[in-house]
């Protein structure tokens, strides 16, 4: 095999909150540990955005769809861009892309299985705009061998980890499980911030909770929490992957139907599900004892969501963040995509199938060259 060496590679991420395009220099070391050189948030432009949740919502066009692709290829390129003008050229861009689709069930029709995931941002774009190998699309190989795609962050946490359940609170919530004397296993345990989004929209015009104030003004329903918690995809079984296709804005608007009067109570109540929904996933599925949480993602930043987590989950357990192990809250899966690339790049397998289910370990991404 050939000899590892450092890389430089540029991660470039976009999650289920679309909140914006993360782009971080990193480089990833032969012991897979990545340092975070710099990042930065790109916010799509208007337009873009606008077409990304009419895509999650179903209502484009095949020719908006198609159009869409480019567009977000040539986002992903302006935002490795403003990386490469300050800090040059990297060995190559490593790109998880945009996830406008993710359909991980075990439909078939006619023998032919259903299962797959559609990520947007078209690599040669990328590459033609920047001038660097891309490496992307690196969910599709595991649903082709029965995974389903996600999650994939897992694989990283495991190398930078060691006894912890690593809680990721984006757009959706997952969790990897981490201990020693067992295989590490992941799963998404529900919402994250999609539905708090969402409401922050809807009644107060913001585009999101910061840190966690409006939620801290209200009050937590305990009624509609109770009922809010007895969606069926909180008793699954793990493996299990969600997204906005399954919390979509009907989904949404259907429970408002029943929802307080008073949006700051809203906002506590969906703020307390998704910490109740974490918290109630460690003790359905995770058999063993633990004693350490480390938050990353967006959700780290919110102070009411912190607290509520930590009130749900058992005395001894102590919660900390991303940060309390020097990786940024906010370019962790910047800084994990970046890994996966380098792993690709030297033929390592980069799927964890007890994260996934895939049947085996395969080598997660594709290849653009640069020229
Ligand atoms: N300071 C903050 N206070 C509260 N919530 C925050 C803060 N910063 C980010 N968030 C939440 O985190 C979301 C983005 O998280 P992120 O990890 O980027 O998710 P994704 O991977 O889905 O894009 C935002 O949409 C917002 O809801
Ligand atoms: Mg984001």
């Amino acid at each position: 095999m050939e000899e590892k060496e450092p890389k430089k590679i540029i991660g470039l991420m976009s999650g289920t909150s679309c909140d914006s395009v993360d782009a971080g220099l990193c480089e990833v070391f032969p012991d897979f540990s990545v340092k975070l050189i710099n990042g930065i948030n790109y916010n799509y432009p208007e337009f873009v955005r606008k077409n990304l949740f009419k895509a999650f919502d179903g209502e484009i066009s095949i020719k908006e769809l198609c159009q869409l692709n480019f567009a977000v290829g040539k986002c992903f390129a302006d935002a490795a861009k403003i990386l490469i003008e300050e800090f040059g050229k990297p060995d190559f861009i490593s790109s998880h892309g945009q996830t406008v689709f993710h359909y991980p069930y075990d439909a078939k029709i006619d023998n032919i299985n259903l299962k797959s995931t559609l990520q947007i941002g078209e690599s040669s774009v990328i590459a033609k705009e920047t001038g660097c190998m891309v490496i992307s699309n690196f969910r599709e190989k595991d649903i082709a061998y029965g995974g389903q795609g996600a999650p994939l962050v897992c694989f990283a946490d495991e190398k930078w980890f060691k006894n912890a359940l690593v809680q990721n609170i984006g757009g959706i919530s997952n969790v990897t499980v981490i201990s020693d004397g067992y295989p590490t296993y992941g799963f998404d345990t529900g919402c994250g911030n999609i539905m708090i989004d969402y409401c922050m929209r809807k009644y107060f015009s913001k585009e999101f909770d910061k840190d966690g104030q409006t939620a801290s003004e209200g009050n937590i329903c305990e009624s509609w929490l109770d009922c809010l918690l007895q969606d069926e995809y909180y008793y699954l079984n793990p493996p299990k992957t969600t997204g906005r296709e399954y919390f979509s804005q009907k989904y949404i608007e259907s429970i408002l139907k029943i929802a307080p009067d008073n949006p700051k109570d809203i906002i506590a109540t969906l703020t307390a599900l998704t910490a109740k929904t974490i918290a109630q996933a460690y003790e359905r599925f995770i058999n063993h004892r633990y004693d350490t949480v480390v938050v990353g993602g967006g959700g780290a930043y919110n102070k009411t969501m912190m607290k509520f987590l930590k009130s749900y989950l058992p005395k001894h357990v102590v919660l900390k963040t991303h940060e309390d192990y020097g990786i940024s809250n906010n370019f962790k899966e910047v800084m994990a995509f970046a890994l996966l690339g380098y792993c690709n790049y030297y033929n390592i397998p980069n799927n964890l199938p007890s994260c996934t289910g895939a049947e085996k370990r395969v080598i997660l991404g594709k290849v653009t060259p640069a020229a």
